[in-house]
C-alpha cells in the first residue's frame, strides 16, 4: 500500500519511540481513570511513562460519548505527535440496546436482522464515540463447553460467515468500522476450557475454521485480531505463515492486524518467547500492527529497528496502515468523529431501537418442545415460577453499555402484553452450585392455583462468554429439584430457557410439556418471550448448535464424518462393535438447524433441474414447502450437501443454502437453490478448492434431522 502524502509526511517526522506508542493500545483508564468503562483491569506490567501515555495511538473500553469526548480532547492536548486516537470497544450484540447474544441472533437465520440489529448497535456506538467495534466474532464453535460460544453463530462454517457478513455490513452502514475474530481457531479449545490448547490438523483448520474469516474479509472489514491460543504448537501470534502467508498472502488482506488483550506477551507464558524483547520481535515481523495492552513494543521495538531484527520498512508498513485506517475514518480532520452525546442521548434505547431488539429476540427464541399447551390463553391462570420468572439479568454477556435495570422481565413483559399482573416466585437462585431448597415451597404453592406453570431457568448470565467455560453444562441441580417438585403437581409446564449456550435439557425434555429456549434475550427479552408464550407472535428460531444429551457427547456437531463403522439405528445397545457409547445415544438431543412452529411445515417434491451436473454448469434445486397448519408462520428452509466419496473424506452434511420464508396458513411455496462447483467443493487431498466429479447427496428440510434427498453426479 503507497501512503498517501500526509502519511509519508508523518512517518518522516515520527521518532522510533513516536511509532512504537502509534502501535499500542491502551485502556482508557490510564487517561480517564474514572471512564464508565467497564474496568477490564489496566494490567500493571505495562510500566508505561507519561509520554508512553500521550503518545499511544489507541484506546479500548473507554465509557460514553462523555469519557469519549475527554479522552480525545486530553489526548489530543497532550499528545506532541497530535495523531488522534483510534478509539474500539466491544460492542458485540448492541450498544446501549441490547440484542440477543450472538448464538441466540444466528438462530433466526435471518442475515437481514442481523445486518439491521448491527446497523442499530453502529448508530448509537458511534455518537459515543466507538470508531471500530471488535466485531463480529466468527469463531467456529463446536463445544457448548466453551463460554465463548455464546458470541459466535455455531457450529457451520457457511452460516458464521453468511452472519460474519451481515454484521459488517450492518456496522459500516451504521458508521463504524469493524474488526473479525479472533483469527485463528479460537473456538477450538481442548475440553472446552477456555485459553486452553487448540491442535487440530492443518486440514481441518483450513476446510472448517479459517473458512468464517476468509468470507468476512469479502465485506472488507477493518481490522482482524489474532487469538490467545496457542494453535499446533505455535501461538497464533507467532503463526508466520497464517498472519504473513495465509491473511495477508492468500487472502490479501491490507488493513490493520490487532492482537487480542496481552496475547502478544503471553508468548512468555506459552513457553514460546523468552522475554518481552523476543515477543516485540516476533509479533512485529509478523505484521501484528496494534499491540492491545501489552507493552513489549513500546520498549523494544525502537532497539529492534535499531538493531536490524525489525527492519525500518516493515514498521513503517505497520503504522502507514494504523494511520490509513485513522485518515479513512476522517479523524485527521475531526479528531472527536461521530461523538455526540446529545444525539447518543436521542438514539440510544429509542423505540424504532427498542421494536429492533424485540423482534430479534423473538426471532431468536427456538421452541424446541409443545405438547399442545403453547400458545398459553389470555384467560389461561399461569403462574411464572423460577430464577428468571421476574429477573432482569438476561442481556447476557458483552452487554457493552446495556443496563439491566433497562430490560423488560418476563413478569413485566406479560403485564404489559395482557394489561395484568401475574404471579412470578423465584422459587430457589440462578446460582450453578446453589444448594438453597428453602424457597421451593412457596414456588410449588403458587404454582397449585395455576392451570399452566410456566417455569423459567436456566444459567446464570455470567457463565457464559470469555472465562466461562463450564464442565457441566446441565441445568442447576436447585433448579432441576424444583422443577421436580412442581412436576408432582400434575399440571403442564412450560420451560423457558435462558443460557449463553446449548445445556443438557435431557431432565427438562422429560418434566415439561414445552421448551422455549431464549437465550440471553437482551433489553426486550421479556416483551419478547411474553409475546411468544400468548401466540402474539409464532416462535421461528432454528438452533445453529447441537443440544447434547449429557455433556459426554461434547463436542458434538452435524457436520461430523461417517466413520468406518458408523452406527445404524440409533438406540441403547450392548457392545456392538460400530461407532457409539454403551451409555449414550449419539444423536443431540435436539440437532442443528431444529426449531418449531405453533403451526407445521411440510415438504415435498425436492426435484433437482437436472440429475446430472457438467463443470461449469449449474443445477437448481426446488422443494415445495406447505403450511399444513391453522396459523401464518416463518420457516427456514435449509438446503445440504454430501459428497459422497472423495480424495478427502467429507461430512455427512454441509449446509449448502438456507432462505427464511413466511407462509400464511394452507399455502405452499417451492423454495429454489442454485447448485454449481462451488458449493460441493472442499480443499482436495491435493489441498486444492474444488468439486471433485462423483456422486453426491443433495437435502433439503427444516433440520438437519428431517430432510428429503436426491441423487446429484457431477461429471467433467
Ligand atoms: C478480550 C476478548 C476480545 C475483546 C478484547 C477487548 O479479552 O478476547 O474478544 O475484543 O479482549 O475487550
Amino acid at each position: 500500500m503507497q501512503p498517501g502524502n500526509k502519511i509519508r509526511k508523518l512517518l518522516e517526522e515520527m521518532t522510533l519511540e513516536d511509532k512504537a506508542r502509534q502501535l499500542t493500545q491502551i485502556n482508557a483508564l490510564y487517561i480517564k481513570p474514572t471512564a464508565k468503562a467497564e474496568v477490564t483491569g489496566v494490567s500493571d506490567d505495562m510500566r508505561l511513562s507519561d509520554d508512553d501515555i500521550r503518545g499511544v495511538g489507541s484506546v479500548l473500553n473507554f465509557g460514553d460519548a462523555e469519557d469519549a469526548q475527554f479522552v480525545r480532547a486530553t489526548h489530543l492536548e497532550n499528545s506532541h505527535s497530535k495523531i488522534p486516537l483510534l478509539m474500539m470497544q466491544d460492542v458485540i450484540h448492541g450498544y446501549r440496546t441490547i440484542f440477543p447474544v450472538p448464538l441466540a441472533l444466528g438462530c433466526s437465520f435471518d442475515t437481514q436482522l442481523v445486518e439491521e440489529c448491527a446497523h442499530m448497535s453502529a448508530v448509537e456506538a458511534k455518537y459515543n464515540g466507538v470508531d471500530v467495534t471488535f466485531s463480529p466474532m466468527v469463531d467456529l464453535a463446536r463445544d457448548a463447553r466453551w463460554g465463548r460460544v455464546m458470541e459466535t453463530t455455531g457450529e457451520d462454517p457457511f452460516l458464521n460467515g453468511e452472519m460474519g457478513k451481515a454484521f459488517i455490513r450492518g456496522y459500516k452502514r451504521g458508521g463504524v468500522e469493524c474488526c473479525v475474530k479472533h483469527f485463528a481457531a479460537y473456538g477450538a479449545p481442548e475440553g472446552g476450557r477456555e485459553y486452553n490448547t487448540t491442535d487440530i490438523s492443518e486440514r481441518n483448520l483450513r476446510e472448517y475454521y479459517l473458512r468464517s474469516y476468509a468470507e468476512c474479509l469479502k465485506e472488507k472489514p477493518a481490522m482482524v485480531m489474532t487469538s490467545f491460543n496457542l494453535l499446533n504448537g505455535i501461538p497464533v501470534n507467532g503463526r508466520s505463515d497464517l498472519l504473513l502467508g495465509y491473511l495477508r498472502g492468500e487472502l490479501g488482506f491490507d488493513g490493520v492486524v490487532i492482537s487480542d488483550y496481552g496475547a502478544v506477551r503471553e508468548m512468555i507464558p506459552h513457553g514460546y518467547a523468552e522475554d518481552e524483547r523476543e515477543c516485540a520481535r516476533i509479533a512485529a515481523n509478523n505484521c501484528i500492527d496494534i499491540e492491545m495492552m501489552s507493552s513489549t513494543y513500546i520498549h523494544n521495538l525502537p532497539d529492534l529497528v535499531r538493531g536490524g531484527e525489525v527492519s525500518a520498512e516493515k514498521l513503517n508498513g505497520m503504522v502507514a496502515r494504523v494511520l490509513a485506517l485513522k485518515q479513512k475514518l476522517g479523524l485527521f480532520e475531526n479528531p472527536y468523529n461521530a461523538t455526540d452525546a446529545e444525539k447518543a442521548a436521542e438514539v440510544c434505547l429509542c423505540e424504532e431501537h427498542r421494536a429492533i431488539a424485540r423482534r430479534a429476540a423473538i426471532k431468536s427464541c427456538v421452541l424446541l418442545k409443545n405438547d399442545g399447551v403453547l400458545p398459553l390463553g389470555a384467560q389461561c391462570k399461569s403462574v411464572f415460577v423460577g430464577p428468571y420468572a421476574d429477573s432482569k439479568d438476561i442481556l447476557g454477556g458483552w452487554a457493552c453499555a446495556g443496563r439491566k435495570s433497562e430490560a423488560a422481565t418476563i413478569a413485566e413483559g406479560v403485564k404489559n402484553l395482557l394489561g395484568r399482573s401475574v404471579t412470578a416466585v423465584k422459587g430457589c437462585d440462578v446460582g450453578l452450585l446453589s444448594t438453597d431448597e428453602s424457597g421451593i415451597d412457596e414456588a410449588v404453592s403458587a404454582a397449585a392455583e395455576a392451570d399452566v406453570i410456566v417455569a423459567c431457568i436456566g444459567e446464570p448470565a455470567d457463565c457464559s462468554g470469555e472465562a466461562s467455560s463450564r464442565a457441566d453444562i446441565s441445568i442447576p441441580r436447585v433448579q432441576v429439584k424444583l422443577l421436580e417438585r412442581l412436576s408432582a403437581l400434575g399440571k403442564p409446564i412450560v420451560a423457558v430457557v435462558f443460557g449463553g449456550r446449548p445445556q443438557v435439557l435431557t431432565v427438562v425434555e422429560k418434566l415439561c410439556s414445552a421448551i422455549l429456549y431464549a437465550w440471553q434475550p437482551g433489553t426486550e427479552g421479556g416483551n419478547a418471550i411474553a409475546s411468544l408464550l400468548y401466540g402474539q407472535s409464532n416462535p421461528s428460531g432454528k438452533l445453529t448448535m447441537s443440544f447434547p444429551r449429557s455433556v459426554g457427547q461434547c463436542p458434538i456437531y452435524y457436520n461430523s464424518f461417517s466413520t468406518g463403522r458408523p452406527k445404524g439405528e440409533d438406540i441403547l445397545s450392548n457392545c456392538c462393535y460400530n461407532s457409539s457409547y454403551r451409555d449414550e445415544l449419539n444423536s443431540p438431543l435436539y440437532p442443528f438447524g431444529y426449531g418449531l412452529s405453533y403451526t407445521r411445515f411440510e415438504y415435498s417434491a425436492l426435484t433437482l433441474s437436472s440429475p446430472v451436473m457438467r463443470r461449469g454448469e449449474e443445477v437448481e434445486a426446488g422443494v415445495t414447502v406447505s403450511n399444513v397448519g391453522d396459523c401464518d408462520g416463518e420457516e427456514t428452509v435449509q438446503l445440504y450437501i454430501r459428497d459422497l466419496f472423495a480424495s478427502v473424506v467429507r461430512p455427512v452434511k454441509e449446509l449448502k443454502g438456507f432462505k427464511k420464508i413466511a407462509l400464511r396458513a394452507g399455502e405452499s411455496a417451492v423454495v429454489t437453490f442454485k447448485i454449481d462447483e462451488s458449493t460441493l467443493a472442499f480443499y482436495t487431498a491435493d489441498g486444492v478448492l474444488a468439486a471433485e466429479r462423483g456422486k453426491f447427496i443433495i437435502m433439503a428440510g427444516g433440520s438437519s434431522q428431517n430432510v428429503l434427498s436426491a441423487e446429484l453426479r457431477l461429471e467433467d
